[in-house]
């Protein structure tokens, strides 16, 4: 049996606002082996986004369990964990304007504190189509390259976790295929041991990963 990634346990999410109470994840439940693909579809505002800024540390449920390789997430340093072993790829990228392509790519390296990571920056570049695109800021780029420098970005320090929000959610349909080739190759690659969660609106997308599944009524139903 292949090794498990992520594991989550009854996972509960409240908002509150005011006196009232909002559960948007009532039991989520998910075990993911390595090197998987799951897609996560759900209406509009099923909680899609919550549950993967829970998996990704930026937010906290309010009980349950998570597992990283097999250990709590409490037992982590929470922002080595962010940082190190996850990779975050969002619907509007969420580039630094004021940075290059390649500064953008270097960052979270640098904030982990890994100053020689320039190589491996310029061959993520090239591995994402960007050698010719070093010195553009994101306001020079179109909407595919910036997912790209994005991408880029989010694998600089070789996490095994990619979390992948609408990553074509604001790209035309043919950038978007674009996206989802690359993002297929790098995840059929041997040499990086990466699973993916990707949330999706889009069923035809959804069936380019291992799995799928959908939030409904805050629990994760196979699709
Ligand atoms: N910080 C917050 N405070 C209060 N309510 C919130 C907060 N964040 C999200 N919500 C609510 O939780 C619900 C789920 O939001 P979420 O962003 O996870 O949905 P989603 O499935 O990602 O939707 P979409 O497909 O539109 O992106 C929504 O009803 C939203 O209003
Ligand atoms: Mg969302």
């Amino acid at each position: 049996m292949s090794k498990i990634i992520l594991e989550c346990k009854n996972i509960r999410k409240d908002f509150r606002i005011g006196s009232q109470t909002l559960t948007v994840l009532k039991d989520v439940n998910l075990v993911m082996p390595e090197r998987s693909w799951l897609m996560l579809l759900g209406a509009s505002g099923s909680g899609k986004t919550t549950l993967l800024n829970i998996l990704g540390t930026l937010e906290r449920p309010d009980s349950g369990e998570l597992n990283f390789d097999g250990r709590p997430y409490s037992e982590f340093n929470q922002v080595a964990l962010r940082n190190r072993e996850i990779g975050f790829v969002f619907q509007s990228y969420h580039l630094l304007p004021e940075l290059t392509v390649l500064e953008n790519i270097m960052l979270p390296a640098y904030l982990g504190k890994n100053f020689s990571c320039k190589a491996r920056a310029l061959s993520l570049a090239e591995r994402v189509g960007l050698k010719d695109r070093l010195a553009h800021r994101p306001g020079e780029l179109s909407g595919g390259e910036c997912q790209r420098a994005a991408i880029a970005r989010a694998l600089i320090n070789s996490p095994r976790l990619l979390l992948a929000d609408e990553p074509t959610g604001n790209l035309d349909a043919a950038t978007g295929d674009g996206i989802m080739k690359l993002l297929a190759e790098l995840h059929g690659d041997k040499s990086i041991p990466l699973s993916i969660i990707m949330i999706t609106h889009n069923p035809d997308l959804a069936k380019l990963g291992d799995a799928s599944c959908e939030l409904v009524d805050g629990q994760l139903r196979k699709r």
